[in-house]
C-alpha cells in the first residue's frame, strides 16, 4: 500500500522522468505500473515512464525509496520497534541487492522502525551517510503542524517547529521552536482567539498516536507517509536546501553518534548536506539522549 501511495504522490509532483517499481511480486509491480500509466492522459505535464523492474535498475537511479517489510497491523502492540528484527533482516537483503548496482543513489528509508532501518542501511553497508535518509519524524512533524494549524484556522505551512528524535515512542517536541507567525504555543489562544490554551502534552500524545489510530480505522497508513516521501524527493531534485526533520545516522550533532534519529537537516541534491545543532533546553537534551539510548538498545537487540 505504501509503495503505491508513494508512486501516486510522486506522479502528482511531476518531477521524475522514470519510476521503476521493484517488488518480489513482479505481477503486482507490473499492475501498479499499468494502473499508473492510465493517469498520464489527464496529466498536464511531462509523462513519467512507470514500469516494473529489478534491482539492476538501481544502477542509474538517482533516488531509491525503500518500503519493503510489514507494518504494524490493527490490534498489534502500537510500537514500531517490535518490527526491528524482521525488517532489519529485510533491509539487509534489500541493501545487499541495491549495493550490487549503486553506492551513488540517495536512499530514502520508509520501512519501520525507520530509525533502525536507516541506521542498518548506512552502517552495515558503509553507505555514504548523507545519502541514507529516513523519513523519520517528518510525518510526525506534519501531523503536529496540522493539528496546531487546524486549532488556529491557518495554513499548516505557517506553523513552524519540529517533532524530533524517534518516529515512535521516543519522539519529542522542543516547544520553544514552535510558533505561528512568531507567536509561541503558549500565546496562540490569545493571538488566534481560541477558547483555551493548546495543551502541549495532548498535542504530542495525539501526534504519536495518529499513525496507530489510522491503522485501527483503515488498516494501514499511506497518504501521510507518501506525501512525506514526495517532500523529500522534491527537496533533493530541486536542490532546495530546505530544512526538514529527517532521520540519518548521526555523526556528532547534539553529541550523538552510533544511532539514526531525526534532527533538523538541510536537504539538497546530494542528500542531507548538514544536520543542524538545534538549540534544546536541558530537559529536551535529556529527552534526546534517552531517545538515542533506547534506539541504541534496539539496535543491539537487532544485531547492529
Ligand atoms: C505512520 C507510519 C509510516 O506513522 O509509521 O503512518
Amino acid at each position: 500500500m505504501v509503495g503505491a501511495a508513494v508512486l501516486g504522490a510522486l506522479l502528482g509532483d511531476n518531477l521524475l522522468s522514470e519510476i521503476v517499481l521493484i517488488d518480489q511480486n513482479r505481477d503486482r509491480a507490473a499492475g501498479e505500473a499499468l494502473d499508473a500509466s492510465h493517469t498520464t492522459a489527464f496529466a498536464y505535464s511531462a509523462r513519467a515512464q512507470v514500469r516494473a523492474g529489478d534491482y539492476a535498475d538501481c544502477a542509474d537511479a538517482g533516488i531509491v525509496v525503500m518500503t519493503a517489510g510489514p507494518s504494524i497491523k490493527p490490534g498489534e502492540t502500537p510500537d514500531r520497534l517490535k518490527l526491528a528484527g524482521q525488517n532489519t533482516q529485510i533491509t539487509r537483503e534489500v541493501m545487499g541487492q541495491i549495493t550490487r548496482y549503486t553506492r551513488e543513489a540517495i536512499l530514502i528509508a520508509v520501512t519501520n522502525p525507520v530509525d533502525i532501518v536507516t541506521y542498518c542501511a548506512q552502517a552495515e553497508f558503509d553507505y555514504p551517510r548523507e545519502r541514507v535518509i529516513g523519513t523519520g519524524t517528518l510525518l510526525d512533524t506534519a501531523r503536529l503542524r496540522q493539528m496546531i494549524a487546524a486549532s488556529c484556522h491557518v495554513d499548516g505551512k505557517n506553523v513552524h517547529g519540529y517533532v524530533l528524535g524517534e518516529h515512535g515512542g521516543g519522539a519529542f517536541v522542543p516547544w520553544g521552536l514552535v510558533d505561528v507567525a512568531g507567536v509561541p504555543v503558549d500565546k496562540l489562544h490569545t493571538a488566534f482567539d481560541l477558547p483555551a490554551p493548546l495543551n502541549r502534552e495532548d498535542l504530542l500524545e495525539k501526534t504519536k498516536a495518529a499513525g496507530f489510530e489510522i491503522i485501527t480505522r483503515k488498516g494501514y497508513t499511506s497518504a501521510g507517509i507518501a506525501a512525506s516521501v514526495a517532500r523529500v524527493v522534491k527537496g533533493i531534485l530541486l536542490d532546495e536546501r530546505c530544512i526538514l526533520p529527517l532521520s540519518t545516522a548521526q555523526n556528532g550533532a547534539c553529541g550523538l553518534s552510533g544511532v539514526a534519529l531525526s534532527l533538523p537537516s538541510i536537504l539538497g541534491k546530494n542528500g542531507v548536506e548538514q544536520v543542524i545543532e538545534v538549540p534544546l533546553q536541558p530537559g529536551e537534551r535529556d529527552q534526546l539522549q534517552q531517545c538515542a539510548a533506547h534506539l541504541k538498545a534496539t539496535l543491539g537487540q537487532a544485531g547492529l
